[in-house]
């Protein structure tokens, strides 16, 4: 029998093309792994669940109206995406957030859509949210509303993946392990096919790491491959073959990725040592007397986010990122070679707030705390990338907005690339060669005029210059 509803819900599950945001960033947070049973709850027409089998996925879906012939089976990962957006009443949606709450046998993993869409929902004013034209009912969520909401109902810790997407764990083993996925970068091994690779991947681990690993730790192949050398003959290669000065550099990135992991844990919640990753209490016991000492550290590291001074002279000490007078900007790809109270500040944000799959610049304000995520799609290829998105968390209250720049016809647009860069970015030194060319051009005499599209095409204009590609030329009279 189909359910009745206050609304049409059932025409608001759409056909996808492509795997859902929630459930790449599921992929991507290793919440789907093959060893895993998976439940999509809500799943509309399927096509989650059908793209994630051919993945390998163990998945089952089940919706009300579209796919209601048996039972929900209880999984280890439940997918709730989109669903309580479109549940026009308030009781039964919480009902539906404990149910699929009920049926995690690790993590509940929900998604919804948020108050930054408001513009793409039209309809009039129904319950707590808008009723369209085509009966059809939405909720949108502000980001923290949900991460809240999914916090009460659950009486769980969450962690919020990306905007919009929420994980409720079962017990914070599962938690601390995905957070510290999050945090650590540095965790993946080398491919391995026979024993020469497994002891290359090895040795690449202890110098990246800073101390040799359990065979626990090692992904399941490595230690099968090597599962026949002793322990003795282990140590003695790893004694010879890692490169001593490496190791030591690992210690250190190490002991700043334990202190980060901690700070984060604390703003999120700390537990007791065996509740961290196995893999952090073996770093705790390297590179640290006792987790007591690892905890005050990194307490007073986080106390020291709170102090402009030191943020500030640590903006300055940083050998990435373009400083301005309000904020710190750096590109993805050097956020993890910022100074350790950086990557600690951007981290806090993304906990609260949720990193944005799509991200090109991260931007650290140091007056009062606040991170924006900004989008520029096509930093690589061109020489001045446009904007097109924006999401920002405000650290003090915690407010998060997002600006959409795609139907902007005079976009906000970036100059001397290579200052977002680390100096050994391969692409640095041809995006240092442009700024240089366009300084002595004269390009750069307005500042004021050339942070958006019209005014830096004005003054290419003015100087008698064009770009092609990453060169500046003498522009042609047409
Ligand atoms: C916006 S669609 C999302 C479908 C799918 N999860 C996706 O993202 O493609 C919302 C779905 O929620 C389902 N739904 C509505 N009420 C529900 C409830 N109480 N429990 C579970 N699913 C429900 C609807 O049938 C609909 O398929």
């Amino acid at each position: 029998m189909q359910p009745t509803w206050n609304s049409e819900r059932r025409l608001t599950a759409i056909a996808r093309a492509v795997l859902s945001v929630p459930a790449r960033q599921a992929l991507a947070d290793r919440q789907l792994a093959p060893g895993r049973t998976v439940l999509d709850y809500g799943c509309g027409r399927g096509d989650d669940v059908r793209s994630l089998e051919r993945l390998d996925c163990r998945i089952t879906g089940w919706d009300p109206y579209y796919r209601s012939e048996s039972k929900p089976q209880s999984a280890d990962t439940v997918l709730l995406t989109y669903v309580l957006n479109v549940i026009e009443d308030p009781a039964e949606r919480r009902h539906t957030l404990l149910q699929a709450w009920e049926l995690a046998n690790t993590v509940l993993i929900v998604s919804a859509r948020l108050t930054w869409e408001k513009s793409k929902v039209q309809g009039e004013a129904f319950s707590d949210g808008l009723l369209t034209s085509r009966q059809t009912f939405q909720h949108l969520f502000g980001a923290s509303e949900l991460r809240n909401y999914v916090e009460e109902v659950t009486g769980t810790r969450c962690v919020s993946a990306a905007p919009g997407v929420v994980y409720a764990f079962k017990d914070d083993a599962a938690r601390l392990s995905c957070l510290a996925h999050r945090i650590v970068p540095d965790a993946e091994w080398l491919a391995s096919e026979d024993t020469a690779s497994a002891i290359t991947a090895l040795i690449d681990h202890v110098e990246r790491r800073g101390r040799p690993p359990r065979v626990e730790e090692m992904p399941h192949n490595v230690a099968e491959l090597l599962a026949h050398l002793k322990p003795g003959e282990l140590r003695r290669l790893v004694r010879d073959s890692a490169d001593p000065a490496k190791v030591i550099e690992g210690g250190k990135r190490t002991t700043l990725n334990t202190l980060l992991f901690l700070a984060v844990e604390l703003f999120n919640g700390r537990g007791p040592f065996s509740s961290l990753p196995f893999s952090v209490q073996l770093d705790v016991r390297a590179f640290f007397s006792s987790y007591k000492e690892a905890c005050q550290r990194s307490d007073r590291l986080l106390l020291k986010l709170r102090d402009d001074t030191y943020v500030r002279g640590a903006m300055n000490a940083s050998d990435v990122g373009k400083l301005t007078p309000t904020a710190l900007y750096v590109h993805r790809r050097a956020v993890d070679d910022m100074p350790t109270i950086l990557r600690l500040y951007e981290h806090c944000a993304s906990i609260a707030a949720g990193r944005p799959q799509e991200w090109t610049i991260a931007k650290l304000k140091h007056q009062g705390r606040g991170v924006s995520w900004l989008d520029y799609p096509d930093f690589d290829k061109n020489p001045h990338p446009r904007l097109l998105s924006s999401y920002h968390i405000d650290l003090q209250t915690l407010e998060t907005s997002h600006m959409s720049y795609a139907n902007s016809a005079n976009r906000p647009l970036l100059h001397r690339k290579h200052e977002f860069l680390t100096q050994d970015d391969p692409d640095a030194p041809r995006y240092q060669r442009l700024t240089e060319a366009e300084l002595k051009a004269g390009l750069y005499a307005h500042p004021h005029m050339i942070g958006t599209e019209n005014g830096w095409e004005a003054e290419l204009i003015r100087c008698g210059r064009e770009l092609r590609g990453h060169r500046l030329v003498r522009r042609m009279e047409s």
